[in-house]
């Protein structure tokens, strides 16, 4: 039997804490067993605000998703790009004041959720001119939520929109995406008034905590220990 140690440590993971470590050893040949060890990780979840509005009913659905991320265990950020110097991206012309602490926000996070409003079908300009300004050394490897919000029955075109964007990035899109529509009589001035569609929004908050880091090791990976044989994964 060949013994393949097999070192694995993330370096997103490492890189926020060095505490965090994740020690993988494979016996290939025979059975193969996989062994986790995962010591105690905090995801750091962020949110990106696409509306500038001071009433914004995207900023009221992405504090509620952000206060279940923190629930399920995540420290959190709220990016409220009213706080940023970001003037439309003029491209090769040098940086904007704020672009650098924009980048290294969501470089340092381990999720992010994508929130904006639907302006003519489609996330808004501000959104689109923050993610110019970032690139796939930020996205790269990070879980990332989707959360849009329609004044008209028709919310989610924009969601789709950000996948694209944010697979371009080479992110992880959550399955789970959260769509809400008629947002004038849905959202209220501090929370989602409507009852399945807050559930939903704070489904997608504990996932953003639970799915942070997926793609260094799956959740599943980390319970230890895990018994990973080929007879499971071919039938
Ligand atoms: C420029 C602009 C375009 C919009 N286009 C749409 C649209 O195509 N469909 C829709 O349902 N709502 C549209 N809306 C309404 C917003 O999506 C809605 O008011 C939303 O709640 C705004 O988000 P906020 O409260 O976070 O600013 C538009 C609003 C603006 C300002």
């Amino acid at each position: 039997m060949i013994f393949q140690p097999q070192f694995n440590f993330p370096k997103r993971i490492f890189a926020i804490s060095p505490t965090k470590y994740q020690f993988r050893y494979n016996f290939c040949g025979g059975y193969p067993y996989t062994v986790v060890m995962s010591s105690e990780f905090t995801p750091r979840v962020i949110a990106i605000c696409g509306s500038l509005r001071d009433a914004s009913r995207t900023r009221v659905a992405l504090h509620e998703a952000l206060a279940a991320a923190e629930e399920a265990g995540a420290t959190t950020t709220l990016v409220d790009l009213r706080d940023y110097e970001l003037p439309c991206l003029k491209a090769e012309e040098g940086e904007a004041s704020d672009a650098k602490m924009l980048r290294e926000t969501v470089e340092q996070a381990d999720s992010v959720l994508l929130g904006t409003p639907n302006y003519h079908g489609s996330y808004s300009g501000a959104l689109k001119n923050a993610l110019d300004y970032c690139g796939r050394d930020e996205f790269e490897e990070t879980t990332v939520g989707l959360l849009e919000v329609a004044a008209g029955d028709f919310a989610g075109s924009a969601l789709m929109h950000l996948r694209t964007v944010s697979r371009t990035l080479r992110a992880w899109t959550l399955p789970i995406e959260v769509a809400i529509p008629d947002s004038h009589t849905l959202v209220g001035d501090t929370r989602i008034k409507d009852h399945d569609i807050a559930e939903r929004t704070h489904r997608l908050g504990r996932a953003l905590t639970r799915y942070a880091g997926v793609a260094d090791y799956p959740k599943k990976c980390t319970q230890t220990p895990v018994r990973d044989t080929k007879q499971e994964t071919t039938h």
